[in-house]
């Protein structure tokens, strides 16, 4: 047994210097050492092996069992180390990576972030609507009569069927209250569309912000200090905000805001955004829809505004063009990471 032993030491050695890859190094592991494998068949001969030469055979096994493992895998990790060093051959490890650009967000999504993040703190919720409205949700229920110049086919993009595509988000004040009976508070931003020429000042789309406060008992003074909060948190605190009366047809007073802010360079009045107190006549028109009296204009009112996101974004960063905000060129939108 012991001359056997040796040979088979002999042997697996021999192979194990053989072995070119790991699944040959395996069948040698599985030839020697497996469940079947000649050191296990071995091991069941103890048996028969006389009493006085039991300790001596049963060390040598189990010696060339733990030779035979450790050969086995000592050769697999050569050979694995092979493997890595070919196929690192002429490449330096230790030169530096190639850097991936990492991208950012748009200007007028971090912007439109900062909106309603301000906002969300006031309690506004956030609000949407169809960019494919009806008339009835972009003019009519906004109190815009049918010879309102906006609602013109030179200024609108219309379907065929009648439909448009909304040239506001005050589309999104009437969605909202179709679907909610008041109170509500809520911003919508999102997509407007016009048919303008396109220029360094227009786009046919572009993005605004709509707001809408409807409750008991609000009044101009809410609107003032809500519009005058918001503009100091995203603009600074110097801001300067003036409100200018005006007319749309869906709010009554309407005010036309303009701002005076050293984040907005020039040292004079620009005009930002539009808002009023909602029409009657728009709450009437939302109680029609709805077939309900939940906007009741004896018991509510409210106010809403609405403004240009990209000429804000514009003025913020001194963007002389609006088409660079569309043309995703990255030596322009790399500046706002
Ligand atoms: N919808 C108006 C526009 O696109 C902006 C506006 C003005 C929205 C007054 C309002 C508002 O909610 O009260 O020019």
């Amino acid at each position: 047994m012991e001359t056997e032993l040796e040979q088979i030491r002999a042997e697996a050695f021999a192979e194990i210097g053989q072995a070119q890859d790991e699944a040959a190094v395996e069948a040698v592991r599985v030839k020697f050492l497996g469940k079947t494998g000649r050191i296990s068949l071995l091991s069941e001969k103890m048996r028969d092996v006389p009493k006085e030469d039991k300790a001596r055979v049963g060390k040598l096994l189990n010696e060339i069992r733990a030779a035979l493992t450790s050969a086995i895998d000592g050769r697999k990790s050569a050979l694995e180390a092979e493997r890595d060093t070919r196929a690192l051959a002429g490449v330096d490890v230790t030169l530096p990576g190639t850097p991936v650009a990492v991208g950012a967000l748009h200007p007028i999504t971090q912007l439109q972030h900062r909106a309603i993040e301000i906002f969300r703190r006031m309690g506004f919720a956030l609000a949407d609507g169809p960019d494919i409205e009806d008339e009835f949700h972009c003019f009519d229920a906004l109190n815009t009569p049918a010879d309102h110049p906006a609602r013109n086919e030179q200024d609108t993009f219309y379907f065929s069927d009648g439909r448009l595509l909304r040239t506001h988000t005050s589309t999104v004040q009437i969605r909202t209250m179709e679907k909610c009976a008041p109170p509500v508070r809520i911003i919508a931003p999102g997509a407007a569309y016009r048919r303008d020429e396109v220029d360094a000042t227009h786009l046919a789309q572009f993005k605004q912000m709509e707001g809408l406060y409807v409750d008991e008992g609000v009044s101009v003074a809410d609107l003032k200090g809500t519009i005058e909060f918001f503009f100091r948190e995203l603009l600074g605190k110097e801001t300067r905000v003036r409100f200018r009366p005006h007319f749309f047809p869906f709010t009554e007073p309407s005010f036309e805001i303009d701002l005076k802010a050293p984040a907005l360079g020039a040292d004079k009045w620009l005009e930002m955004a539009g808002c009023g107190m909602v029409d009657p006549a728009v709450f009437e028109a939302v109680n029609k829809s709805r077939g309900d009296a939940a906007f009741d204009p004896e018991k509510f009112t409210g106010f809403a505004f609405g403004f240009g996101l990209d000429r804000l974004a514009m003025v913020l960063h001194a963007v002389p063009d609006i088409r660079l905000l569309v043309e995703n060129d990255v030596r322009f939108l790399g500046q706002f990471k």
